[in-house]
């Protein structure tokens, strides 16, 4: 049955799955949101011409990975690949591209066709932060000093890499100089011929190893580049943030200039990239907005949550039945303990296993405390609190206490 088959490279999350999924994306948004950074929503679908604008129209992403298809109106749509070119759209859309500084976020589904492995999917989820408007390096410095956060929130051991691509102008003369130096490199990819920078991350063997001789993006900087690179990295020395010189690291995404970033986790094999940005200076422009500087980053909140491999979350308390007439009480009980502390996780069980299965139910799946509610509690308002973490007595506690025990 082919309809029920889930789409290649976009599994159903459940279970530890969406657990772990859901936790970094929580870590996400409280962690922009203590930098106040504010969320802007797009749809998952744009216009292909805008990515093919931004993106780049000969990247990998759109010759080989973008879903596109046509409505009923003949317009060409796609599913978007990354979210920086649909925030930067929605801005000059709904004229916020002004001169006060954005300092925004968004998180959700994205779509490459690649191939799936681990660490690597079709549909996958981002989290991400730009900043707009601002062209200093404290800028850059600030939004690495977010993904840090998240990622010493989340205990990940990453490697931070930079570099720095300069302006247009330098990617071009750059481009110039390899177009040159490769011309007498036999069978090179079209992608290479194409966007000859794009021999900086190339796979094939061939190319390596001619690049491995070539000059690097650093020696094409002028004097002010050089000290604004020179600038951000004593301002990481400053925080104590370590991070490697990469000059190879250029991105995936033609849009970017200045300082380009990717962290690298060892736990993850060949998909090591967790989070990967960098500064945009000319693309808001570009895409028909004003010239605004911008910088930003995203994770990939699926390879975070391969990683951290949430331990699973703890729960508060489980309230059992003895019998359906003890039920609506139970329910009442539970009712009250989340009103007096709404962060607790409070399971009111509305099976009719036997009260040994019901306690065994809760110490699987990690419930620290639990009650059972039969007549007798009922008539008495009174319950006996089981601690199924620790080898301790029973507390015999009136309706009153067990509501000030749970109280935040
Ligand atoms: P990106 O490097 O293409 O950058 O993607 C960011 C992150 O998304 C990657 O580091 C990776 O963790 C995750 N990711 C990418 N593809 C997949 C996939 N197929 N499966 C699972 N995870 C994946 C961007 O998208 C830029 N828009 C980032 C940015 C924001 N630059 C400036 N602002």
């Amino acid at each position: 049955m082919t309809d029920l088959k889930t789409i290649r490279g976009m599994p159903d999350l459940y279970g530890e799955n969406i657990e772990d999924i859901s936790m970094v994306e929580k870590v996400c948004q409280k962690t922009f949101q203590s930098f106040n950074f504010q969320e802007l929503r797009t749809p998952i679908l744009e216009n292909k011409s805008l990515f093919n604008r931004s993106v780049g129209e000969s990247s990998e992403i759109m010759q080989k990975e973008v879903y596109e298809f046509k409505d009923r109106k003949d317009n060409l749509l796609c599913l978007r690949p990354e979210g920086t070119a649909g925030l930067v759209r929605a801005l000059i859309t709904n004229g916020l591209d002004n001169d006060e500084i954005k300092k925004l976020f968004y998180l959700g589904p994205m779509f490459r066709y690649e191939r799936p492995q681990k660490g690597r999917k079709r549909q996958f989820f981002q989290a991400g932060v730009e900043l707009i408007g601002d062209q200093s390096s404290d800028a850059d410095i600030e939004i690495i000093l977010i993904a840090n956060t998240i990622l010493e929130k989340l205990k990940i051991k990453s490697d931070l890499e930079i570099n720095y691509l300069g302006n247009v102008e330098n990617l071009k003369n750059y481009n110039d100089y390899l177009e040159k130096y490769l011309s007498e490199t036999s069978d090179l990819p079209d992608y290479v011929m194409k966007n000859p920078i794009r021999a900086l991350d190339s796979k094939d063997e061939n190319i390596k190893n001619k690049m491995s001789k070539a000059k690097s993006i650093t020696d094409f900087l002028n004097k002010d580049q050089s000290d604004e690179f020179f600038k951000i990295k004593s301002k990481l020395d400053e925080i104590g943030i370590k991070y490697k010189e990469n000059v190879k690291l250029v991105r995936g995404l033609d849009y970017y200039n200045g300082l380009v970033f990717e962290f690298l986790s060892s736990d993850l094999g060949a998909q090591n990239a967790i989070l990967g940005g960098g500064r945009y200076d000319g693309l808001i422009k570009k895409l028909g907005g004003r010239d605004l500087p911008a910088t930003g980053f995203a994770l990939g909140v699926d390879r975070l949550a391969e990683v951290v491999k949430a331990s699973s979350q703890s729960k508060d308390l489980f309230i059992g039945c003895v019998d359906k007439e003890s039920r609506t009480y139970a329910q009442t009980l539970g009712y009250k303990i989340r009103k007096e502390n709404s962060s607790l996780i409070v399971e009111n069980y509305l099976g009719n296993a036997s009260v040994a299965k019901q306690l065994k139910k809760a110490d699987s799946q990690g419930f620290k405390f639990a009650i059972i509610v039969g007549q007798d509690e009922l008539k008495n308002k009174k319950v006996k609190l089981k601690n199924l973490k620790e080898d301790k007595p029973d507390l015999e506690l009136k309706e009153k206490d067990l509501l000030e025990h749970f109280e935040c």
